[in-house]
């Protein structure tokens, strides 16, 4: 293992793992691509930007030749891919382009990988493939319930890495994250949302009843986890990455109003997102089994988000401008209307 690609590098996971690994493995190539969508922010780079091993390319894991030449260009033996529409809100408004690249474009980096003859593939994956679990915790065996369209179009990336292992004998290696958490994430997610309207005093639009659950997992700790995955996993195998850490929408939402000394009356119950799950949880002994351990406590880890986003205004109030404020307005207008009235 020499040159590792690592795409969808500039979003909020990917960039986190970029700069974890350049500083820790001086001895690889670390090759960053992405398309740059409105979630990929080469801002989220920057602490690497002038680092030997590390290099970055524009360009979409859906494009054959774009994708073929970097492989070539850099001799890639490795893929790490992040490449993904990540946010489960827009796949219910828009969610063409979640099929797009969640599913078509992992078959044609797969399939360009496949034909340059690299090592491993990572394929970086999520806990709602299981759909919602009423009780109890998911394991890796489990059936796929995606209830998303998001959900969906992973499911179906999942399952094109699968073939390709099994059909053509590649070696990939799935993981599969539960909720994560920490700077640098795209201010739509519930966490960096609430945390910087809250510091301008908007309204927070807490879906339906708030009671839904999301396992909370620390970026450092799911960077580790796939870390582990990539190095000590087996090929043709999927690993759960947990925080092991279930809270309720609504008491994330009084913890990060407490930190940050604003009133409760900033939380606004809106009309819930459609088909939303309500809880997630995951079993991950098959990656503690390889030696991974997570390193942040909740409490710690919380705390130092909620102060990143105060302390690096720099970096979200430019995000928070054109379509940005249109997708605000698409998303929580009516909603907030509704609530209001
Ligand atoms: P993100 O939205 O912050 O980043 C996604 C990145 O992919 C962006 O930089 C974007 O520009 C890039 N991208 C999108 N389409 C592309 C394409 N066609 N070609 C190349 N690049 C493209 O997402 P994230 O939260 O960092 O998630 C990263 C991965 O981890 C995703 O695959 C996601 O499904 C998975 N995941 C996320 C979480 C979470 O809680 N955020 C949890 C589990 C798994
Ligand atoms: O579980 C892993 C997944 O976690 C990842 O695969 C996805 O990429 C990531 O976006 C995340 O999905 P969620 O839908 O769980 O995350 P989100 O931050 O959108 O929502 C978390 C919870 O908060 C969910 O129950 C919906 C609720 N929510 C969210 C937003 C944005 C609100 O109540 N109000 C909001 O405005």
């Amino acid at each position: 293992m020499k040159n590792i690609l690592v795409t969808g590098a500039a979003g909020f996971i990917g960039s986190a793992f970029v700069r974890y690994m350049v500083e820790k493995y001086p001895q690889y190539n670390f090759i960053a691509y992405d398309k740059l969508t409105y979630a990929g922010n080469i801002d989220n780079l920057l602490p690497v930007s002038d680092e030997e091993n590390y290099r970055f390319e524009r360009g979409d894991i859906a494009e054959r030749g774009a994708v073929r030449r970097t492989l070539q260009t850099h001799q890639i033996d490795t893929v790490v891919n992040f490449a993904a529409e990540s946010h489960v809100d827009r796949s219910i408004l828009a969610p063409d382009e979640f099929v797009m690249t969640n599913t078509v474009g992992v078959h044609i980096l797969l399939d360009e990988c496949r034909l340059h003859g690299i090592g491993r593939f990572v394929q970086v994956s999520t806990d709602e493939v299981y759909g919602d679990i009423e009780t109890g915790f998911s394991v890796e065996s489990d059936p796929f319930a995606p209830n998303s369209p998001y959900a969906a179009s992973k499911a179906g990336g999942e399952l094109i890495v699968r073939a390709y292992h099994i059909t053509h004998g590649m070696d990939v290696v799935v993981t599969r994250g539960s909720n994560t958490f920490g700077p640098y994430q795209y201010p739509e997610k519930i966490l960096p949302f609430f945390v910087t309207e809250a510091i301008d005093d908007n309204l927070l639009p807490l879906y339906g009843d708030g009671t839904q659950v999301r396992d909370w997992l620390y970026v450092e700790d799911h960077v580790t986890g796939i870390e582990t995955a990539l190095f000590k996993g087996k090929s043709g195998e999927a690993y759960n990455v947990a925080g092991e850490n279930q809270q309720r929408n609504i008491d994330i939402t009084h913890r990060i109003l407490k930190q940050l000394g604003k009133p409760e009356t900033l939380i606004k119950h809106v009309p819930d997102r459609e088909g939303h799950d309500r809880r997630y949880a995951m079993n991950c002994d098959k990656l503690r089994a390889l030696g991974w351990q997570r390193k942040y406590t909740f409490d710690d880890a919380l705390e130092a988000t909620v102060r990143w986003y105060q302390q690096n205004e720099w970096w979200w109030r430019k995000i928070k401008t054109g379509e940005y404020l249109e997708y605000y307005k698409r998303q929580y207008a009516a909603r907030l209307a509704a609530a209001q009235e």
